[in-house]
């Protein structure tokens, strides 16, 4: 019985994924289980129909690990894997429309407006700038409607700024999410499902980036982040951190794990932000760092999904 891993791919998150590939490989390996791991290139389709592993455990992030792509081929080849259905990627991968789920659930998100490329050009930059200022309030955060590890997202806190922040985020996506700007302490919180499909929610991770902002560099630059593990929240605060990753899992169809991302805010106000169907698995990322410090082994833990998807 053996494991393919699958990394890389041709997201913008390729050398995150590879790295989160060797990261899951050697702890799926050093839990017993037999692993092969494989670039998700271009003769992936050939390889996955010629040697059909037990099962997959998918470590590509961004698009087409995220997406539903990978998952409806795995699909199509009745091969299992670790993660939701191709349907809860897509609802989960796209920011608004997991935002929108989430609100019409009664759960708190920061507002926010969706912005096509197409509308600069049909309406003009300008007023659709003043529109989305008027609406959100400064400062806010822009980022692709669709992406991961803080790629192309920015806090824009003058109007001034605005014209650059966005051609940045557009740079990854067609679309921008421009939300309103929550100031107070930002958390993760892995959801792993136990052997009967529960999910649990693993203590909220606080995240202290050295620069003031969690992006790209301060997640994969050892040292350049500290982690809080468990949050520094009261009890009540880290029970409805708890409660919001659960029913994002839940209302979004997820499975096995997800790791949702919240703000609480200087008054005790959870925020959803967004959630992961592929979260990070490298040294600085966040569902490992939380499981082993749970006092978790994110081997075991990997290898037990692993041990569902097949059975
Ligand atoms: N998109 C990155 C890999 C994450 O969510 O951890």
């Amino acid at each position: 019985r053996w494991v393919a891993v699958l990394a890389g791919g041709l997201s913008h998150e390729r050398d995150v994924s590879l790295r989160s590939g060797r990261r899951v490989s050697a702890a799926l390996r050093s839990a017993g289980v037999t692993v092969e791991e494989w670039d998700a290139d271009a003769g992936l389709l050939p390889r996955l129909r010629d040697h059909r592993p037990d099962a997959v455990v998918i470590a590509m992030h961004g698009g087409e690990g995220e997406n539903g792509s990978i998952q409806t081929i795995l699909d199509l080849l009745d091969i299992p894997y670790v993660g939701a259905d191709p349907a809860a990627c897509r609802r989960a991968w796209d920011k608004p429309s997991a935002k929108a789920d989430l609100r019409r659930a009664g759960l708190q998100t920061p507002d926010w407006v969706v912005l096509p490329q197409s509308a600069f050009r049909e309406l003009g930059a300008q007023p659709v700038l003043e529109s989305m200022v008027a609406r959100l309030g400064l400062p806010l955060m822009l980022k692709p409607d669709q992406g991961g590890s803080a790629l192309g997202a920015q806090v824009v806190r003058s109007a001034a700024e605005l014209p650059t922040a966005m051609v940045g985020s557009l740079a990854y996506s067609d679309a921008v999410l421009a939300e309103e700007y929550i100031d107070g302490v930002e958390v993760a919180v892995p959801v792993i499902e136990d052997a009967d499909g529960t999910p649990r929610a693993l203590p909220a991770v606080e995240i202290v980036p050295e620069s003031g902002v969690y992006d790209y560099t301060a997640r994969y630059t050892a040292g350049l982040t500290t982690f809080h593990t468990p949050a520094r929240i009261d009890d009540t605060t880290a029970a409805k951190v708890a409660h919001l990753a659960v029913s994002a899992h839940r209302l979004l169809g997820l499975r096995d794990v997800s790791r949702t991302d919240a703000v609480v805010s200087r008054t005790g106000e959870v925020h959803f932000i967004e959630v992961s169907v592929s979260p990070g698995l490298t040294e600085t990322s966040l569902v490992p760092i939380a499981i082993e410090a749970d006092g978790g082994s994110f081997g075991e833990i990997y290898a037990g999904l692993v041990d569902r998807a097949i059975a």
